[in-house]
């Protein structure tokens, strides 16, 4: 990354995992590694876990997300949460868009760029997850799918909006597979994705945006992806669940 335009951004994404006991627990073993981050150290925990990992982290440089919200203030939308719910329980970030949610949940990118809108003006900061499928990079078009997904969600925002969002490069294929992206990899896909938002705004706006890797990026693979300069930081899945690998994402993130 680069160190004089942006600080790195490492966050956890604990998906549907941990009980209330299990995520406190998780939350002190990360505190000791945490501690001297040179990096933002984020947990998305789920809804449930909300207020136990408020509560863990204060006097922290540990910060809390959650990993969806809705677009709408309230209302009748059984089983969904708004922006202003996550903001009255002292969440700060909140992941949109992610590729389970996409896939499984039926979200698009008109919905994620409603959900990113209401989290914006509930002054939470959003991590927007963009990526393409594995046939849509065998076929080519692995550009033109990030151009689309950042097109369309981050549609209507101002340059000062869109300089408080994250954006997370997910190729689908790696997630949870085991299968990273190479460094170079991950470094053309978030330099283009750098390169839209330059011509969506201007390019002081996308020098400032933080673009993330995530997909299977592990302890040890970690420093790799990092050392790109276009690679701001990680959203990590399966390694933020254990301490001491999250650790060590952390402590290749502050060099
Ligand atoms: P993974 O998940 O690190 O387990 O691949 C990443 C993510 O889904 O954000």
């Amino acid at each position: 990354m680069n160190k004089n335009l942006r600080k790195a951004i490492i966050a956890g994404n604990w998906k549907m995992n941990k009980t209330r006991p299990e995520a406190k627990e998780l939350i002190e073993a990360i505190k000791p590694l945490a501690a001297n981050a040179g990096c933002e150290v984020v947990v998305c925990v789920p809804f449930t876990n909300l207020e136990t990992a408020v509560e863990a982290v204060k006097g922290t440089n540990i910060h809390v997300g959650a990993q969806n919200c809705h677009f709408e203030k309230s209302g009748a939308f059984t089983g969904e949460i708004s922006a202003d719910m996550l903001k009255e329980v002292g969440v700060e970030y909140v992941v949109l868009g992610h590729s389970e949610r996409r896939q499984y949940f039926g979200e698009t990118d008109e919905t994620v760029n409603k959900r990113l809108k209401a989290a914006l003006a509930a002054e939470l900061k959003p991590i927007v997850c963009i990526g393409e499928l594995l046939w849509e990079r065998e076929c080519g078009i692995t550009e033109e799918v990030l151009g689309k997904q950042c097109k369309l969600d981050f549609y209507g925002l101002t340059a000062d909006e869109m300089k408080k969002c994250v954006i997370a490069y997910e190729p689908v294929w790696a997630i949870g597979t085991g299968k990273t992206a190479t460094a170079d990899q991950a470094e053309e896909a978030c330099a283009y994705i750098r390169s839209v938002i330059a011509k969506m705004f201007d390019s002081a706006t996308a020098d400032a945006v933080t673009v993330q890797y995530g997909g299977s990026m592990n302890a040890k693979n970690a420093a790799e992806l990092l050392s790109k300069v276009n690679v701001d930081g990680g959203l990590i899945g399966g390694a933020s669940l254990k301490a001491p690998d999250f650790g060590e994402i952390i402590k290749a993130a502050s060099v």
